[in-house]
């Protein structure tokens, strides 16, 4: 999973610590590394630290044969079809690669005799306990004794991940540890998550480089964090003393439409939402000049200079009453996991984690992110040129 979101902060921290990375990336007709290239080296610098391999979750020999090649000291896991959505569509391949995939690596670990030397991260996630309000602890928290109840084909699969690597752990001995982590967001988050979707859709209504958005179920709870945070909690879970499961988590919780609102509020626009349902929609209800200003390098004309209230929202500058969001129930998923929330206290108390971001500076970091990406795409427009149409 080097190729992701997390295997990219991972191996930079890896790296940074001294590390000698090795990394599985998929055979792709077109380049999959944008997240990693910066971290490339010619395999003929003598001092190499940073290597990538073909490879599969899904191919156990290739698998088997890259960690004998490597005799790795610490492995993680972080290989997944992560999508929950997509995971209704494609629920064999996501046990295969999610659920098996797990188990092929720790039975390599196995058969080639690294059960003492090799310790192992597997990327369990909050997505295992389905939401079910019932199993929450007495203070309202998930934590790592609250029960099971998956809800989607990928927390299905998740949860074989999550029992075999015990398994193995109690079976052999073997220094193999779940992390079990809340959602962890980056401007470096795959663009079709709801928080990425988000912050590029803001963006490119922010630069007038798109109207509105669509979105699927508003409610939504959910307990975000930073992935850079979270990279440095999964490798202070394999320093600990002993091989156990964590659970890593902010402890706060927000809804889907909060998100919406903090990230216009970081280019100065504030929304209100009507309307209940497939019907609510979100508009334009005031725009602070002097934060767009700063947000955007734009300059948003004052009342009489350019007509705001009239001016057309496409291909032109937001304007107040413009309908920026709209609910598309083709985004709501046949089983939904309403509400997370976790308790992180043993990881804090045990392992001295810290985290540093919060709420609002995560999403200030992914709209910093994505104006100054999507400034890009105006800059290319306004010189005549095509961008590519890439659509959530
Ligand atoms: P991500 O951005 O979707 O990255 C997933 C990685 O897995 C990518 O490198 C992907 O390769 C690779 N992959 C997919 N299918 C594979 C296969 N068949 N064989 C080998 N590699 C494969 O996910 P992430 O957000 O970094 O999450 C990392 C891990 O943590 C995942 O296991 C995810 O399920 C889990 N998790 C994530 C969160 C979260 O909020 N981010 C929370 C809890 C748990 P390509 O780049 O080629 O697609
Ligand atoms: N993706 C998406 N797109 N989600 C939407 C949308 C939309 O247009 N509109 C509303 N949502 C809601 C989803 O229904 C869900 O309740 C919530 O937003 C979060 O969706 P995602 O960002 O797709 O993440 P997730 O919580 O389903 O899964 C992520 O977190 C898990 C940990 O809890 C993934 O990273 C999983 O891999 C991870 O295990």
């Amino acid at each position: 999973g080097i190729t992701g979101q997390d295997g990219s902060y991972l191996a930079e921290l890896l790296l940074e610590k001294g590390y000698m990375v090795h990394g599985i990336k998929r055979r792709s007709s077109l380049f999959n590394t944008d997240r990693v290239d910066h971290l490339y080296q010619d395999p003929h610098d003598p001092n190499q630290r940073f290597k990538l391999h073909y490879g599969d979750l899904t191919d156990a020999m290739n698998l088997t044969r890259i960690i004998q090649e490597t005799q790795p000291d610490e492995i993680y896991n972080l290989g997944a079809m992560s999508h929950v959505a997509v995971s209704f569509d494609t629920p064999e391949y996501v046990g295969n690669v999610d659920g098996l995939g797990t188990l092929r690596i720790l039975e390599a670990v196995r058969i080639l005799g690294l059960e003492k030397k090799t310790r192992i991260y597997q990327a369990s996630t909050s997505e295992l306990y389905g939401g079910m309000s019932e199993n929450k602890n007495e203070r309202g928290f998930y934590d790592e004794l609250s029960p099971f109840y998956p809800r989607s084909p990928y927390g299905v699969a998740k949860i074989y991940g999550f029992w075999i690597t015990k398994n193995y752990r109690e079976a052999y001995n073997m220094f193999a540890c779940n992390g079990i982590l809340f959602n962890h967001e980056s401007p470096r988050r795959g663009e079709t998550f709801v928080t990425r979707k988000i912050t590029r859709a803001v963006a490119k209504i922010a630069l007038g480089l798109q109207e509105k958005v669509f979105l699927g179920n508003l409610e939504a709870k959910r307990d975000w964090g930073h992935a850079k945070d979270y990279v440095r909690m999964m490798w202070m879970i394999l320093q600990a003393e002993q091989p156990e499961d964590w659970v890593i988590a902010t402890g706060v919780t927000t809804k889907v439409r909060e998100f919406v609102r903090l990230a216009f509020s970081e280019v100065g626009i504030e929304v209100e939402f009507k309307g209940e349902g497939v019907d609510e929609k979100a508009y334009v209800k005031a725009i602070d000049q002097e934060k767009y200003s700063e947000a955007t390098g734009l300059r948003y004309p004052k009342p009489g200079e350019g007509n705001n209230e009239k001016r057309p929202a496409k291909n032109g500058l937001p304007a107040i009453g413009q309908e920026v969001l709209s609910v598309d129930p083709s985004y709501f998923r046949p089983t939904e996991v309403d509400l997370l929330i976790g308790d992180p206290t043993k990881a804090k108390e045990e392992l001295g984690w810290v985290p540093e971001y919060d709420l609002a500076s995560l999403v200030k970091d992914m709209m910093q992110g994505d104006v100054l990406l999507m400034k890009k795409d105006a800059f290319l427009l306004k010189a005549g040129h095509e961008i590519l149409k890439q659509a959530e």
